[in-house]
């Protein structure tokens, strides 16, 4: 562990503001679990040095069955989003990261899509997954999806709730792994 209270960052990407909620509730589970969290849109984080965390989220809307690119970004502007919200995507933020940045391998991720499809094997959490896996990263669950009723919003009812159960377990699984290296 990096210090005496185990830490996460819980960065995303989000146009319309929904997996940005889903950020914020997660980061209240790993609170409520002990740990210090935080949540960062990746927009503002392109440009910061290394942070230090044991643990690494990364969350980002689905888009056209995978992470968002430059032209869905700039779909989702016309779609009413503001546009410094697409300058950068999660896809081409994991390109220019590795674990040295973060003082960690243990890496988890999240997506939102929308509530009709998300059966839907192809979404933006396994295509992060993958990257990330390549890039050197250690997923310590598989991707998990949160529902939005449309391309703006809102979550569905209860996802929210889900979300901060799920950052209460992925604290746990942490602290498990945490403990099995020390
Ligand atoms: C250009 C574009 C393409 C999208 N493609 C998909 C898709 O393939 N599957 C899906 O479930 N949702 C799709 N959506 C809906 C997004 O997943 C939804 O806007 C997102 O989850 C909302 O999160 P945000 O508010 O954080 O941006 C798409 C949205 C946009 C703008």
């Amino acid at each position: 562990m990096s210090k005496e209270v185990p830490s996460a960052l819980v960065v995303y990407e989000s146009l319309f503001d929904n997996t940005a909620q889903v950020a914020q509730a997660i980061v209240r589970g790993l609170q409520r679990a002990g740990f210090e969290a935080h949540s960062v849109p990746v927009t503002s984080l392109a440009s910061t040095g290394p942070v230090q965390v044991d643990l690494l989220l990364l969350g980002a809307p689905t888009h056209a069955f995978s992470l968002s690119r430059p032209g869905t970004r700039a779909d989702a502007v016309r779609q009413g989003a503001p546009s410094d919200r697409a300058k950068i995507g999660a896809r081409e933020w994991i390109s220019s990261i590795s674990p040295d940045r973060f003082g960690t391998t243990l890496a988890a991720v999240f997506d939102t899509r929308v509530a009709k499809v998300r059966r839907l094997p192809l979404a933006a959490g396994v295509t992060a997954a993958r990257l990330l896996h390549r890039r050197g990263f250690r997923l310590l669950r598989k991707p998990v999806a949160f529902l939005v009723d449309g391309t703006r919003g809102p979550l569905v009812p209860g996802e929210e709730e889900r979300a901060e159960r799920w950052g209460r377990m992925l604290a746990a699984a942490c602290l498990a792994e945490l403990d099995h290296a020390a």
